[in-house]
């Protein structure tokens, strides 16, 4: 990452997405927080929220994707970007990235824990690391980073959190079991904080996608989710935010997968595992096994 991207941020007031705050403007260096910002849906919330005028900090672990987004950012919208590239499966990298951002002076008014990924297949035929590792990205990180700047919005008496979920939040999901797993923890975790919060200044959004068309798909060794309404990064990006201005706390984009959350309320808990098992199926699972997964074949760029 160039040291002009680094350097180059300074404190700015940051407006919130259609320029109506949930609270007045905040202090000077505000800054929006992306993670898992280097690809898909993280990426859409970088340009969406640039597009806005935030200035913005992007953490994830392909430094030169990261390095490429902010220069297209500023050079496009003028925003100022700072790149952050991060492992967030290890602990002490957390520590570093919330250091740097206290360093720099920046302060977060919005948060959005987006990165993850999904392990797929029988529990017996997945590797105990990369379960770890999905625990640690898709949960821990996201508790370590609310841990880190809610505190402040709550001093404030503004900001922002949006913490990405799924569909698959709402229920088991055999073969997708750890992932299923973290995005209902995710989910309870930010209804929770967002009860904690109601009446402050600070809103708390989980964002459940249904299948989105973004590089997700290519560890499961398929292309589309099997279950819901497809949607782009854009369009899932652009109702979080028109959520977080309403003050939803629970957005599902796109109107089958709303209704498809709702029924996993109703329904018996034994036949949507058996449907959500018929869905996510066999065979394809058997792919990921023979393959090294995008998080294995990524883990050897972390710098
Ligand atoms: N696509 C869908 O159908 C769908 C549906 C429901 C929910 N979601 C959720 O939406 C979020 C974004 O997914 P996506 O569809 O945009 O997938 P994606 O295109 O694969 O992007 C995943 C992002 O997470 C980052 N990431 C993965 N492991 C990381 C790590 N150890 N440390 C830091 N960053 C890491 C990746 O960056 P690096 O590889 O550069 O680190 C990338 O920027 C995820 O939480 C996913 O569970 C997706």
């Amino acid at each position: 990452m160039s040291e002009e991207l680094r350097s180059g941020f300074t404190a700015e007031p940051c407006p919130f997405p259609g320029g109506r705050p949930p609270s007045p403007p905040g202090p000077s260096g505000s800054v929006a927080l992306i993670t898992g910002a280097s690809a898909g849906i993280g990426a859409g919330y970088a340009e969406a929220l640039a597009a806005r005028g935030h200035d913005l900090v992007l953490v994830a672990r392909s430094a030169d994707a990261l390095a490429e987004l902010a220069r297209s950012l500023t050079e496009r919208h003028g925003v100022r970007v700072r790149c952050e590239p991060t492992d967030l499966a290890d602990s002490a990298a957390i520590t570093r990235l919330i250091e740097a951002v206290s360093d720099a002076g920046l302060t977060v008014d919005l948060l959005i824990n987006n990165a993850g990924f999904a392990s797929h297949g029988p529990l017996q035929q997945i590797d105990p690391g990369l379960d770890h590792r999905q625990v640690m990205v898709n949960a821990v990180a996201v508790v370590d980073l609310c841990h880190a700047f809610v505190p402040g919005m709550v001093e404030r008496d503004h900001g922002a959190v949006i913490n990405v979920s799924s569909l698959g939040g709402f229920q088991p999901a055999p073969y997708l079991a750890v992932y299923a797993a973290t995005k209902a923890f995710t989910l309870s975790f930010s209804q929770s904080l967002a009860g904690e919060l109601a009446g402050t200044g600070v809103r708390v959004q989980a964002l459940c996608p249904g299948p989105v068309r973004t590089g997700f798909f290519d560890d499961l060794g398929t292309t589309e989710g099997a279950v819901g309404q497809t949607l782009t990064a854009e369009q899932v990006v652009a109702r979080s935010l028109r959520g977080l201005e309403r003050g939803q706390p629970i957005v599902v984009p796109g109107w089958r997968n709303a209704l498809a959350a709702q029924a996993s309320r109703f329904l018996p808990r034994r036949l949507i595992t058996a449907v959500a098992k018929r869905a996510v199926g066999p065979g394809q699972h058997a792919q990921q096994a023979a393959r090294p997964s995008v998080d294995e074949r990524r883990a050897e760029d972390v710098p």
